[in-house]
């Protein structure tokens, strides 16, 4: 695809973010020159800062930097260095643009990058609003000359009515198209995959429905607590940070229907729809039933001693924010209907993954239950990551007499397309934003959505009569009862149990 010069400006560009994700993966677009000709990155935020110490502190001096395994070229590092330029907003994001302004103008002249302008919103959330009025009173986001894009970052809104107001707020000054909501977890390689595993393979799509599929379940884990986020997660939760928007979004594809092509409005159309079929849970009894949270407490993980949850730097000691929610639900639509969805997200459990199972129903007839091990449990495994993948697990005969079935694994792993470069997710979305490609970005109302269906539940934990708060040790899968959620004494499937 064909990608036009333009200028990148960042706010928030003295960030965690901004050094984590954003630099990184620039610096790995232009490596594998994939950055347009005429290009340069413009920093704002409210540090004081020269373009010098700005270039030190993001590049330079970056201890980010992966180079993607490779050995990182200095010379190459310190050319990519003088794209980049640093615009104090003094003290305020709620300020006079004139001179960021100016500075924009002068860096299109000089570096020749025509009128197209990224704005990269990596502020406090409660500022992206103020920014784009701002840029709208200074007359930057006019697109007379060259397009202007808006990408904003996580998190999107704080409950359905905030994320409501935070669309409406933005729309007064870009227009829907322009704006870019990030999701890094649709940039991930294996996320996109399930697209291809499931509309590019007639082996796979006739069974996707309630004919064929017993239940789904999708694992997200993460070893680390809250790590210096204390503050930030205090005021979030499991919910709100992964599972609204990462989790939902990954349901939204295993979910929809097939789109008529790929173009991203009909994929965005088929996932807005998915999400509203998502049975809302509204009454008490229905939401005691099917959610559960939990926190980790203090505990001993190989030899170490963990600071329990309520224990973390920035989080208040009586918190009742969860580490660890599961969540069951029905899908209300003619290929779901019946069929459960587990849905759990987590911190300190015994390691860092994300899976989707797709658990297929017995054969209707089983002639070799006799021989033990029977030929129930087909499943479909995606490793979203790591050791992204996918497995088929299927009955085999053992050798020898009678008809003994064992289970048999059919293993893909993305590894093994090793000539494959596989791009961050932050690569690969900063280069679609550039390319005008929003396919890989949440729209509106499916961002909406995706809150309709998490407002009653935060409401519940939040308001309602009986609601459990579990403890679970850092380094196990979380508190039992979890397994409660699953149908005929079942349990969740704990990745490389
Ligand atoms: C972020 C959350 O959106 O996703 C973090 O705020 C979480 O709490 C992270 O750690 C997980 O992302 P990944 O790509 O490491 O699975």
């Amino acid at each position: 695809k064909k990608i036009e010069d333009q200028i990148l400006v960042i706010f928030g560009a003295s960030g965690d973010l901004t050094a984590r994700k954003l630099i990184p993966a620039l610096f790995n677009l232009y490596r594998a020159k994939q950055l347009p000709k005429n290009f340069v990155v413009l920093g704002a935020s409210r540090s004081d800062m020269s373009d010098e110490e700005f270039r030190d502190k993001v590049l330079l001096k970056s201890s980010y930097l992966n180079g993607n395994g490779a050995e990182i070229d200095e010379k190459l590092l310190h050319d990519f260095s003088q794209r980049f330029f640093y615009e104090d907003l003094g003290g305020t994001y709620d300020t006079e643009y004139s001179k960021l302004r100016k500075r924009v103008e002068s860096l299109k002249k000089s570096f020749n990058t025509s009128g197209n302008i990224i704005y990269y919103l990596s502020t406090p959330p409660t500022l992206y609003e103020t920014v784009a009025r701002r840029l709208s009173e200074s007359g930057m986001n006019t697109q007379n000359n060259g397009w202007k894009r808006l990408i904003v970052e996580k998190p999107f809104g704080y409950s359905l009515e905030t994320a409501k107001k935070l669309n409406q707020g933005l729309q007064k000054y870009f227009t829907e198209p322009q704006i870019y909501r990030i999701d890094h977890y649709l940039g991930k390689e294996t996320v996109q995959n399930l697209l291809v595993t499931r509309f590019s393979n007639s082996i796979f799509e006739p069974l996707w429905n309630r004919n064929y599929i017993k239940h789904v379940e999708i694992t997200n884990a993460e070893s680390v607590g809250v790590e210096k986020r204390g503050g930030y997660y205090d005021k979030s939760g499991a919910l709100r940070d992964m599972f609204q928007n990462h989790l939902l979004q990954i349901v939204s594809l295993v979910v929809m229907e097939p789109p008529i092509g790929n173009h991203p409005e009909e994929i965005r159309n088929e996932k807005v729809k998915a999400l509203k079929s998502l049975r809302i849970m509204r009454d008490e009894q229905t939401l005691f039933d099917n959610t559960i949270r939990a926190q980790y407490v203090a505990s001993e993980v190989k030899g170490e001693e963990v600071k329990g949850y309520r224990q973390e730097d920035g989080v208040d000691p009586s918190s009742t924010t969860e580490t660890f929610a599961a969540i069951k639900f029905y899908v209300d639509n003619w290929r779901w209907h019946g069929v459960p969805f587990y849905v759990r997200t987590a911190k300190r459990m015994p390691t860092k993954v994300t899976e989707i199972v797709i658990h297929f129903k017995t054969p209707h007839h089983q002639i070799f239950m006799d021989s033990g091990v029977n030929s129930k449990d087909n499943k479909l495994i995606v490793r979203i990551q790591p050791d992204e993948g996918i497995l088929v697990k299927f009955g085999v005969k053992v050798p020898g007499q009678g008809f003994k079935v064992e289970r048999a694994n059919l293993d893909f792993y993305y590894s093994s397309l090793s000539e494959t470069y596989v791009m961050d997710a932050y690569e690969r979305l900063l280069l679609d934003a550039m390319q005008g490609d929003a396919t890989l970005y949440a729209r509106a109302d499916e961002v909406e959505a995706a809150w309709e269906f998490v407002d009653p539940i935060l409401d519940y934990w939040k308001n309602g009569k009986d609601v459990r708060m579990y403890g679970y040790a850092a380094g196990v899968w979380g508190p039992e009862n979890a397994d409660d959620l699953i149908d005929d004494n079942g349990f969740w499937r704990n990745p490389g149990e």
